[in-house]
């Protein structure tokens, strides 16, 4: 048989093969012992000398050839099959296998849901660095050098500098200007945003604050603050109060009362710290709110003109409020937590139930 004719009923034929055994039957005919294949090569010493190397070379294109077409339906008899086999074995009643998703940390939660409150009340997220400056924290916030606070028992310094006017001055040791330390709260993003920005302001700064606390149920040495101020050309106090009540009625529901109790910071005045009434007991008194019937959730207060006057803005032209809470708190008074421990426990049992 001519070798052209073979190939055209080799590519024709095996479009007919549908099985496994089909297909073995085809190699056989073809690349066999006694195939066609053979039966041509076996042709090749009777030509004449100059004619056998022509052949061999067709004979073996031919074969290489028959050998890529069976592969590849044998491929796809094999394919089928298992594709076969799915459908045979598969129950389409049974149970699917539920993919374990993530979820975002209480912690992460609750900073998302202050954030939307104060966003839709027109302010913007700010943050700042972790690893602030000693002015920043301090100085800048009008707390002065021999402030508690300042003390190496009350904050991480990372680089205290000490400057000899300034131990001459106050024959004091302790950390002065130039420092860097974690800060201890988030007011320094005060300082930063004043200063790099233009009132009016109003801007919240979630994030991570460092106090060397000794750890119990209500203290961490981390834990994390929200920030927040307005400053324009007339902001009141009273406004602080609607502003402070929205969010208190939003996070806690809208029965909650609130107070606000004289208090003082070096960075506002008049300053305050502001109570909700007991979640638990609604004001009646209760082990949670100590009998007294309210709960403390921050401190807040009109910005100080000395801070005005740190960040060059005129303190007679603008006016502004800041306030400052601990998420961890107010997270823990909302589910009922009673030890700030267990958010970073990574206990999976716990970080579940949000
Ligand atoms: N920074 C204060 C603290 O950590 C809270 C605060 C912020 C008070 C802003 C008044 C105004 O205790």
């Amino acid at each position: 048989m001519d070798i052209n004719t073979l190939k055209t009923q080799i590519e024709s034929e095996i479009l007919q093969v549908n099985s496994t055994e089909e297909l073995e039957a085809f190699r056989a005919k073809y690349l066999g012992r006694k195939g066609a294949l053979a039966e041509l090569t076996g042709m090749i010493p009777q030509l004449p000398v100059e004619q056998r190397s022509g052949l061999g070379q067709q004979v073996n294109a031919l074969k290489n050839n028959l050998q890529a077409l069976i592969t590849e339906r044998q491929n796809k008899l094999s394919g089928v099959s298992a594709q076969q086999n799915v459908l045979v074995n598969c129950d389409i009643g049974m149970p699917g296998i539920a993919q374990d998703l993530g979820r975002l940390h209480p912690i992460t939660q609750i900073i998302e849901e202050i954030n939307a409150v104060f966003v839709n009340m027109g302010f913007v997220v700010a943050d700042g660095p972790e690893v602030e400056t000693e002015f920043n924290n301090f100085t800048g916030l009008n707390i002065p050098l021999d402030h508690p606070s300042r003390d190496a028992f009350d904050t991480f310094y990372i680089k205290p500098l000490v400057r000899n006017s300034e131990i001459q001055a106050t024959g004091d040791r302790r950390p002065a200007t130039g420092g860097l330390l974690l800060r201890s709260h988030t007011s320094p993003v005060q300082v930063r945003a004043m200063k790099s920005r233009k009132p009016p302001l109003a801007v919240i700064v979630p994030g991570r604050v460092y106090r060397p606390d000794a750890v119990d149920a209500s203290h961490l040495f981390m834990f994390h603050q929200i920030e927040g101020f307005m400053v324009d050309t007339n902001v009141t106090f009273s406004g602080l109060k609607g502003i402070l009540e929205t969010f208190a009625k939003e996070v806690f529901g809208e029965e909650i009362k609130m107070r606000f109790r004289p208090h003082f910071f070096p960075f506002t005045e008049p300053s305050a710290e502001v109570d909700i009434s007991c979640i638990i007991c609604k004001g009646k008194g209760c082990s949670v709110c100590g009998r007294k019937g309210w709960l403390e959730i921050l401190g807040a207060g009109m910005i100080h003109p000395n801070v005005f006057k740190q960040v060059g803005y005129d303190p007679k032209k603008y006016s502004g409020f800041a306030f400052g809470m601990g998420i961890e708190r107010i997270a823990m008074l909302k589910y009922g937590i009673n030890d700030i421990r267990l958010f970073f426990e990574n206990d999976l049992r716990f970080l579940k139930q949000f």
